[in-house]
């Protein structure tokens, strides 16, 4: 008899943006003439930019000869796109990250949701509340969890981002071994200083932890001050991976590029207590269970780092965080409290309401679609996120709509 992963049957119904995509859509079969607004998954909707484009059609065009074509590559990512973001990501804010530290993949959702088969079982997890589920759901699938009881999952320690903390949590008062961290925050939007940062790092080489941080909004940081990368902070190489992806940044949502950084200093031990480097561990399950983006994929995110392309990136953050200003703006001058939207494409808004009430209040009265903040924790209730992933005329539209409903 085949028996299955029963560590599935722990999860919470549907994946959160599963679940929302079907709720919308049912409410669009009961209201086929409500035009509805989405500002709810952080999908991109302006097109690649040109740079990428151009060269996307190259790769392509070069496929069609015997000279150019390409069959499987290697699966860590071809050397001039690794090359390309160890100079422009890392090297160039003084970060000391060598190309054959970068594992090129299909998507950080993968990359941050596979990681964790690097690690024994017995594993204590670190995640943040609110958080991306992928964190919490891939840990869960694997077994290192309870059950789920009153909004939690037994067995991992919740970092509370709260408004008492300004969204970048505590250090944990109990021990922990991997620790996830995002920033810019998805879904809060919230920011963390070097400083803090720093704090975060100090605590994992004092206690053998790892940290996994998330940094596929680094894009939208517009103060200099903040870090872009943890590997601009001391001792990180030690005990930090980073992932990055293009989706944000470049549009890449449907095209699929990202990456991640396992610098060869980083260790894990082993159960007699050795240090084992993890960066081998990586290219082994990456080797094994991946067969790398394809060729004109990886040109196309090369050229994210031409002069062409760094303008053009430029300019689709910018369009995105004058959304993020709009909505900041209306949504301040309702009076509610809310976070992001300066560094992030995201603004999590405190609604004094159950998440669900209110995101079902936006969708009847309004058309909008938002993401309950309670889908991402407990710590989430009572709040919405709003994504300044729209066209400008639409987020002026669902503005306008809101007022209206409020
Ligand atoms: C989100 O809306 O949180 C993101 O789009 C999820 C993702 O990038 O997978």
């Amino acid at each position: 008899m085949l028996k299955i992963n029963e560590h599935y049957l722990k999860l919470q119904a549907s994946y959160l943006f599963s679940d929302i995509a079907k709720r919308v859509a049912t409410f669009q079969e009961q209201n086929p003439e409500k035009d509805v607004i989405k500002l709810g998954i952080g999908d991109v909707t302006k097109p690649l930019p040109d740079a990428c484009v151009q060269a996307f059609h190259k790769a392509v065009d070069e496929m069609t000869t015997e000279s150019g074509f390409h069959g499987y590559g290697p699966e860590q990512g071809y050397d001039f796109l690794r090359q390309a973001i160890a100079e422009n990501d890392f090297q160039a804010r003084g970060a000391e990250i060598s190309a054959d530290e970068i594992f090129v993949s299909d998507g950080a959702k993968c990359d941050t949701g596979n990681i964790q088969e690097l690690f024994s079982l017995d594993t204590r997890v670190a995640i943040p509340d609110p958080v991306y589920p992928v964190y919490l759901d891939t840990n869960v699938m694997a077994g290192r969890t309870g059950t789920f009881a009153d909004g939690r999952y037994q067995g991992i320690v919740y970092l509370d981002s709260t408004k008492d903390n300004n969204y970048v949590p505590d250090l944990p008062t109990e021990p922990v071994d991997l620790i996830y961290l995002c920033f810019p925050n998805n879904p809060t939007g919230s920011t963390a200083t070097k400083e803090q940062l720093q704090t975060w790092v100090d605590y994992a080489r004092e206690n053998k932890a790892l940290i996994l941080f998330d940094a596929a909004y680094e894009a939208f940081i517009r103060d200099d001050s903040l870090p872009h990368s943890i590997y601009e902070l001391e001792g990180a190489r030690e005990v930090a991976i980073e992932f990055r992806s293009f989706s944000k940044n470049a549009g890449f949502t449907g095209t699929r590029c990202a990456y991640t950084v396992v610098p060869k200093e980083c260790m894990a031990y082993d159960s007699a207590g050795s240090k084992q480097a993890v960066h081998p561990l990586w290219n082994r399950r990456h080797c094994t269970k991946f067969n790398g983006v394809s060729y004109p994929v990886q040109r196309a995110a090369e050229a994210v780092y031409s002069q062409e392309g760094k303008a053009q990136i430029q300019d689709l953050v910018g369009y995105y965080l004058n959304n993020a200003d709009l909505i900041a703006k209306v949504i301040g001058e309702f009076g509610f409290d809310y976070v992001g939207g300066d560094n992030s494409p995201y603004i999590w808004i405190q609604g004094n309401r159950d998440s669900w009430d209110f995101f079902d209040l936006l969708l009847n009265e309004s058309g909008v679609v938002c993401t309950p903040g309670a889908g991402f924790g407990k710590c989430g209730q009572g709040y919405i996120r709003l994504s300044a992933f729209n066209s400008y005329e639409n987020v002026t539209r669902a503005m306008e709509r809101i007022r209206q409903a409020l």
